[in-house]
């Protein structure tokens, strides 16, 4: 630890198990391992070094922003194999190009910061997720995290217009001008993006920004099954305003008025709640149970947080074929391992991206719930890693959404970006 000290200072080797713990524990609480240290490197050539130096050493990295990821990506696999290197220092934010409509941004930053940030300037940050205060811009680059506006403006990867990333070896890839056009062979920043921090760190990024939003309604409506939900969902589509379309079934919209102390926002209890961002009112149904009220997001961005207060959750992000989520959703519910129980499901219903969560879970349980639903996802031509990323969890199911090919592919890269294998082991590839 003496040569990493050196390089960050001591004060930012963290080494008692007291403190490191919370760094070795993901957000779910499903998975947990000792750090061997948190490093906390102040920039770019901070972090190179301390690559080097775990090179020298033979020592694991797993890099980690906000830790709020959800498929155990973030933390050490096994106790005292790794360091956490936190990127929480890298907290650069520069100013708004108004003229290219982007900003270049450190890996530390937080999306509510960086929200924040391009307010000020009179723009808009594309991606949001409920846990915008902690979540960084490295973290939801190698997650390529998707989130509540997707089907209005798109994922990270499409704001990414270049990265700053460190490879194993401190070799630093920097693509952050602000350039439109800029062919030059492979695009490493896209390669780094969604890597889950399998091939290099993530330093800072060169981000695109959007207009900021007009006038916004948001509609809430109590409808009697998913069919109609997305029905909605494409008439919406078709009037091209919509920016988010979320959905609710009615175990969690229980949950979270209990959890939370939330009122019952419509006249009746309903199957299935649909939340439609848009610009202008959308058209519904004369008979329809509905409201609209900016404030009917905290039933949604609220959901992953009422859940886990119950308890630990089992938790599957999938994405299907749109059309298909109801017949899905059927199926589902009537597994072997899923009949009987509460299914909590939400969803970011416009892109098909369901968040399946179950309480009471034991690890046998886990395994054959992973193997029924994930089986089911891959019967319906869905992915089986929607915008988590498959972390630890999913390594062994990846074959459900990706060919042999495809995986031996992304092995040879793996092992040539990082051939001893020293970052974030046992996370993504299987
Ligand atoms: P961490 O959890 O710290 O790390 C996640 C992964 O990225 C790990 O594999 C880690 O090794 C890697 N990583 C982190 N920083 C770096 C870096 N600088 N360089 C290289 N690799 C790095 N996700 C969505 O996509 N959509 C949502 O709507 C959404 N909602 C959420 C709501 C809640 C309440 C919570 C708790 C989580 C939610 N998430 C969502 C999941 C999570 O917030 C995202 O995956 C986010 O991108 C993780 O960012 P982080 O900084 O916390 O990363
Ligand atoms: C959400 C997270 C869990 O959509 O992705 O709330
Ligand atoms: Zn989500």
């Amino acid at each position: 630890m003496t040569a990493v000290q050196d390089i960050v200072g001591a004060e930012h080797v963290l080494t008692d198990p007291d403190i490191t713990q919370s760094f070795g524990t993901d957000w779910t609480r499903a998975w947990s391992a000792q750090p061997l240290a948190v490093v906390r490197p102040a920039d770019t050539d901070q972090t190179a070094q301390v690559l080097m130096a775990c090179k020298k050493f033979g020592v694991p990295v797993v890099p980690q922003g906000g830790n709020t990821g959800l498929v155990g990506g973030g933390i050490p696999h096994r106790d005292n194999e790794a360091i956490v290197l936190s990127m929480t220092r890298l907290q650069h934010l520069g100013t708004v190009d108004r003229a290219t409509q982007t900003v270049d941004v450190g890996a530390g930053v937080s999306l509510a910061r960086l929200q924040a940030h391009a307010s000020a300037a009179g723009f808009a940050y594309a991606v949001d997720l409920a846990a915008r205060d902690s979540a960084t811009v490295g973290g939801m680059i190698a997650t390529n995290a998707g989130g509540l506006r997707v089907v209005g403006l798109g994922d990270t990867r499409q704001q990414v217009m270049g990265i700053e990333a460190v490879l194993v070896d401190g070799s630093i890839l920097r693509r952050l001008e602000p350039l439109a056009k800029d062919n030059g062979g492979y695009n490493l920043s896209q390669l780094m993006t969604g890597s889950e921090g399998t091939l290099g760190v993530i330093t800072a990024a060169r981000l695109r920004l959007v207009r900021a939003p007009g006038t916004q309604y948001v509609t809430f409506i109590g409808l009697a099954d998913v069919e109609s939900a997305v029905s909605l969902v494409a008439d919406a589509r078709a009037r091209g305003d919509l920016t988010a379309a979320e959905l609710i079934r009615s175990e969690g919209m229980k949950v979270v008025r209990q959890v939370c102390g939330l009122a019952q926002p419509l006249k009746a209890e309903h199957r299935v709640y649909l939340l439609l961002e848009t610009a202008e009112l959308p058209e519904l149904p004369d008979d329809v149970d509905a409201v609209v009220d900016p404030r009917m997001w905290e039933y949604r961005d609220r959901q992953a947080e009422a859940v886990a207060t119950l308890g630990i959750p089992f938790k599957l992000d999938v994405c299907l074929p749109i059309n298909s989520i109801a017949a899905f959703l059927t199926e589902l519910d009537t597994l072997p391992d899923t009949q009987g129980r509460e299914v909590h499901v939400y969803a970011h219903l416009g892109d098909g991206n369901l968040h399946i969560n179950l309480l009471d879970i034991d690890v046998e349980m886990a395994d054959r719930l992973d193997e029924q639903v994930l089986t089911l996802v891959a019967r319906y031509g869905g992915s089986i890693a929607a915008e988590h990323g498959v972390g630890v969890h999913k390594t062994k199911w990846l074959h459900l959404s990706r060919s042999s090919a495809e995986i031996a592919t992304m092995q040879a890269i793996k092992d040539t970006l990082d051939p001893a294998g020293l970052l974030n082991p046992g996370v993504l590839l299987p």
